[in-house]
């Protein structure tokens, strides 16, 4: 019997691709599926001339295995992951090693982790990102559970994963338990808001009368400079292809209704539990779920009295759209590494910032240059609050907030929504204001349920009650935070 190096259960097209990618790089895997078929049709078709060995059943693939045995799960998050796991686990040995591969929520990976440690399995949350094409030439991979795994799966992953032009591979280990599923859901979050402010800058240039060729140019303009991304080049090619069936832009024959798998949901909860302004994410999830109620959409657009959506051909300068998408991308980073370096502190992950950037700077779907400048900035500064204060991005927003606020003035005045340009710039005149209207929240909090306020004039920690109608007693509701 042949032994293998690794085994492999979930043959769609994620685990296909990364299986042929493992034995592009020299390590023979074991394959299940459970649809038989699937696996034979894989064995004896695409891999048929790899180091790939099928197996029927678990229990030849974990016999197969040269030990401590690793086995990766490319299975669909949620119950299905847990099933394999209960499948899978009692053929293992103590220091055997389990990775997931899929999308799981972090809280799952962090509940396994610890479940599994106390059988002596060694657990792994893997967020894998870059679709087929990365699975089978180079993902961007983000590990993350039991420690002791990572020696055991270090060269592996590094070998199949992307390299960043510095040659780096884009595959580190990120942190203990959900650690990897939780940068790997801020990936995802982030991706929403790279497609938002993508597809703001097309509503408003479709707005202004471009054919779908002419937005083509500006976003392969656009991916020379700053804005050089994954998400912007196939926007370029979207935007320049041709429906066969009916000759039109395929763009156009599609119908604007955005779909969800749940990740972005997950970080905009995970921002709200703990406090944290992802905004920008936020309201490119809630932008998916506006795309979506199709009908209701439909309803109202004759009877909602506002502005056409046109603009003139001339409306909106084009330097000053492409600042815009960038200032509200630069915005959406600097949130979700606030979250990631809250959720660090929060679980005491120790998540290396700069070095996270650097893992998505090739091979996964947020994957672009600007990441280099993040990645810098925490080199230069590891303590660093803030993103948007970093020298290089403080500088950007200074030049681009200008043409930001024309633009967001145009759409809204064209009455073209531009949430996630909106947001962030709100975020951003948020962040920058010394003083907000929340004193006025505050003496309506504690005028209607004495729930007290501190004051300006005084420490902070001490707080006050005001009997403002002369009615109220000197009780007052506590003065905790959410
Ligand atoms: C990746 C992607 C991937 C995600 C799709 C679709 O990193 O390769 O993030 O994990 O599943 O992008 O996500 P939605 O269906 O939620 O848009």
């Amino acid at each position: 019997m042949t032994t293998t190096d690794i085994g492999l259960i979930g043959l769609a097209v994620m685990g296909q691709n990364l299986v042929l990618n493992m034995a592009d790089h020299g390590y023979t895997v074991g394959v299940h599926n459970r649809t038989t078929s699937t696996m034979r049709e894989f064995v004896d078709g695409p891999a048929a001339d790899a180091s790939v060995v099928g197996h029927e059943t678990v229990e030849e693939l974990v016999d197969a295995l040269s030990t401590p045995r690793r086995v990766m799960l490319m299975v669909k998050a949620g119950a299905v992951v847990d099933r394999v796991i209960e499948e899978v686990a009692p053929l293992l040995d103590e220091g055997d090693v389990i990775i997931d591969g899929g999308n799981s929520r972090y809280t799952d990976t962090i509940r396994r982790t610890e479940e599994l440690a106390e059988q002596g399995i060694r657990y792994v949350g893997a967020g894998v990102s870059g679709g087929e094409e990365g699975a089978r030439h180079g993902p961007s991979i983000m590990p993350g559970g039991d420690p002791e795994a990572w020696p055991l799966l270090a060269d592996l992953f590094q070998a199949i994963a992307a390299d960043a032009p510095d040659g780096r591979p884009c595959c580190d280990w990120v942190g203990p338990d959900g650690a990897g599923h939780f940068v790997k859901m801020i990936h995802n979050g982030i991706e929403y808001g790279d497609m938002q402010v993508i597809a703001e800058a097309y509503d408003l240039m479709s707005a202004m009368g471009m054919a779908n060729a002419e937005m083509a140019e500006v976003f392969r303009t656009w991916n020379d400079g700053v804005l050089d991304s994954f998400l912007v080049e196939i926007t370029a090619d979207i935007l320049a292809h041709t429906d066969p069936d009916t000759g039109e832009s395929t763009v156009d024959v599609i119908l604007d209704a955005a779909g969800q798998k749940g990740t972005g949901t997950w970080t905009a909860i995970a921002a709200l539990e703990a406090g944290q302004p992802l905004t920008l994410v936020a309201e490119a999830v809630f932008a998916r779920v506006v795309s979506a109620l199709v009908d209701r959409r439909r309803a109202a657009a004759g009877v909602l009295a506002g502005p056409d959506r046109t603009l003139e051909p001339d409306a909106v300068d084009l330097d000053d759209l492409r600042d815009a998408l960038y200032a509200s991308k630069i915005t959406s980073y600097a949130q979700g590494f606030m979250l990631l370096a809250d959720a660090s502190a929060e679980h005491d992950w120790d998540l290396d910032l700069g070095r996270i950037a650097s893992l998505w700077r090739e091979g996964c779907i947020i994957r672009a240059v600007f990441l280099d400048d993040i990645t810098a900035a925490y080199e230069a500064d590891p303590e660093l609050d803030n993103l948007l204060l970093a020298d290089v991005f403080t500088r950007a927003l200074a030049d681009a907030q200008p043409g930001w606020r024309r633009v967001v003035r145009a759409g809204i005045s064209a009455g073209i929504p531009l949430p996630a340009y909106s947001t962030a710039l709100a975020y951003y005149d948020g962040i920058r204001s010394a003083r907000t209207p929340a004193n006025l929240v505050q003496a309506q909090r504690d005028y209607f349920g004495a729930h007290t306020y501190e004051r300006v004039d005084g420490p902070r920690g001490e707080h006050h009650h005001t009997d403002w109608t002369g009615r109220g007693g000197a009780v007052t509701s506590g003065s905790y935070n959410a």
